[in-house]
């Protein structure tokens, strides 16, 4: 029941420090140790090579997911949009390990993937939030992401439990590996709750650069650089999908190469400007997009800020940004949604769940 919220999109958000709770909670063994089902580990370990299928906002988290796998555990990743892979299946390894990420675990693209692949004689991991769906039943494991029912149309809770669930198993996997990575996990996304609770307290604020940047803009464009340009891509989806603003979401550095001609007097631009090794480089695209006229509102993280950024993020470890920077795209779309009179939970020509391919 979505009780005293307008909307289940809006308790869906609030509930995203919970949820992250939950799931350290979930995924804690003994001695305060992280843990995964040691089989999942042992078929991470078997694999040359992992291939991430998933669809819409699974597949944004699929692209981060591989950032933590390839960075912590050291194992190569392909993410694939199931519905391409399921007509031009690319040339396997010789030990593929097939992860599907399905909030709903029903989605008929992946499925069909799945169903290829077991043919084939290949694992499957699936990471859904509903216990005995098709996908699970059908993959030789499941990890839940114990995000409670998501109703709304546009995914958001989902979405951060899935890069919170692969980031454990990436950090569970390297560790089975014998790979120290310098920092406590648990302790990580705990730091990563209390921020997406400030967050979550900065609704007026979102509401306010809805108000100012898209009541009634054409189109928006979102840059990053690295897991900034992930996160994006996420941000350029929640926007069309509920306020249906042509929205898209750019690398940084891809701009120059031909997206920059887009820009016009007072195009907005949503900047994010988390990652310090890629920080100069975004700065300087955002730069280039200002001398073009774009309207820029830079979204950065403590320690990195500067003047002219627009809102400032509690700071967070830097692989786990994507957790707390997608909150405020998430409620900039909500308001933008409202603002322009839009249906939030049940936007035209979407269902929550796509069962036909
Ligand atoms: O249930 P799934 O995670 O497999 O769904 C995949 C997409 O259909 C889904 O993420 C869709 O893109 C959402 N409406 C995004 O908000």
């Amino acid at each position: 029941e979505k009780g005293t919220y307008p909307h289940y999109m809006l308790k869906e958000i609030d509930e995203q420090p919970l949820v992250m709770r939950k799931i350290i909670q979930q995924y804690q063994g003994n001695e305060n140790r992280l843990t995964i089902n040691k089989e999942i580990v042992e078929a991470m370990n078997a694999a040359d090579r992992i291939y991430i299928v998933a669809a819409g906002t699974s597949y944004h988290a699929g692209l981060v997911g591989k950032h933590y796998i390839e960075k912590m555990a050291r194992i190569p990743v392909e993410v694939h949009v199931a519905s391409e892979f399921a007509y031009n299946m690319p040339i396997l390894s010789e030990n593929p390990l097939f992860i599907f990420i399905s909030q709903s675990g029903e989605t008929a693209d992946s499925r069909g993937v799945l169903v290829q692949v077991k043919e084939l004689g290949h694992k499957a991991l699936t990471i859904t939030n509903v216990p005995g769906s098709t996908l699970s039943r059908e993959a030789d494991y499941t990890l839940l992401l114990h995000a409670g029912p998501e109703i709304a149309v546009a995914s958001t809770k989902a979405y951060t439990a899935q890069i919170a669930v692969l980031s454990i198993l990436a950090a569970v996997t390297a560790e089975s590996k014998g790979i120290n990575l310098e920092f406590d996990l648990i302790q990580e996304l705990g730091i990563v709750a209390n921020a997406m609770e400030v967050l979550c307290d900065a609704k007026e604020e979102m509401e306010e650069i809805a108000r100012e940047y898209l009541s009634t803009t054409r189109n928006c464009f979102f840059i990053g650089r690295t897991l900034d340009f992930y996160v994006g891509l996420e941000g350029a989806l929640k926007l069309k999908e509920i306020s249906y603003i042509q929205a898209e979401g750019f690398a940084g550095g891809e701009l120059k190469h031909g997206t920059i001609a887009l820009i016009e007097n007072g195009t907005p631009i949503i900047a994010l400007a988390t990652q310090e090794h890629v920080n100069l480089g975004i700065r300087g695209n955002v730069k280039e997009v200002v001398a073009r006229g774009a309207n820029p509102c830079i979204i950065s993280m403590k320690g990195l800020e500067e003047e002219e950024d627009r809102y400032v993020l509690p700071t967070v470890n830097e692989m786990l940004t994507p957790l707390v920077s997608v909150i405020p795209l998430q409620l900039i779309s909500y308001y933008a949604a409202l603002h322009r009179d839009c249906d939030v939970d049940k936007p035209r020509n979407l269902a929550k769940s796509v069962t036909v391919e």
